[in-house]
């Protein structure tokens, strides 16, 4: 059964990458989109597998099967998306968010390069709604490192097979390229949907810790009159 598809990207704008080093990438998400596809497949029968262990098991398997498949499909898309075709400085609303959060978008870029280059898997600025700002995430592989619920705004793959075939093992010189190819219009409309759908949110998250009384500890009381 076919539960989700393939998305197209137009590679031919993004700036000091191959087409070849590009497609071979995208042939990798094509995998995950089928192994969403098979997982889902196999769980949707409904059946109940004997002998569920933590250590080794049919169940066990599937789970952590799909949720780096799940991952694996979304953080691609977000990355395909945000990579190439628009304005290569950041402007607008995410422009203020950075510097608010980071005094400048010179710091912030080296913060981004430096997580770029500590962790294995992915680097993904999201909006949190947890205090309604932005942070910096880094990711082992594609379910390792995941934050519930944070928002996603850009996503930079640092998995080797994102690089090797144009960049060999110089992860610096990739990432300094996938800078320069950041569409920010992209960036700034995943901001704008978050600030559509989640402005009430943190607000909201707190009165629920309120009502399960932890606001003398936190100092939430004001949030939560109305
Ligand atoms: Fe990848």
């Amino acid at each position: 059964m076919e539960y989700i598809q393939s998305k197209k990207y137009d590679f031919e704008d993004v700036n000091g990458m191959t087409l070849k080093q590009l497609n071979q990438h995208y042939k990798l998400y094509e995998g995950y989109v089928n192994k969403v596809n098979e997982i889902w497949t196999i769980l949707n029968e409904n059946k109940l597998y004997e002998n569920p262990n933590p250590t080794l098991s049919d169940t066990r398997s599937l789970m952590l099967g799909q949720s780096y498949a799940v991952d694996g499909v979304k953080l691609h898309e977000l990355y395909f998306s945000n990579l190439g075709g628009g304005n290569n400085m950041p402007y607008g609303d995410i422009l203020n968010e950075i510097q608010k959060k980071y005094g400048s978008y010179e710091f912030f870029k080296e913060r981004f390069k430096n997580i770029g280059l500590s962790m294995r898997g992915w680097v993904v600025l999201s909006i949190d709604p947890l205090d309604n700002n932005l942070h910096i995430y880094g990711l082992d592989a594609h379910d390792v490192g995941t934050v519930l619920m944070s928002y996603p705004l850009l996503v930079m793959d640092v998995y080797e097979h994102a690089y090797m075939i144009d960049f060999g093992i110089d992860r610096k010189k990739y990432i300094d390229v996938f800078i320069e190819n950041i569409n920010w219009d992209i960036v700034n409309e995943r901001l704008s949907n978050y600030k559509k759908t989640n402005r009430d949110f943190p607000r909201k998250y707190r009165c629920i810790s309120d009502k399960i009384n932890i606001k003398k500890t936190y100092g939430w009381a004001n949030y939560c009159k109305d």
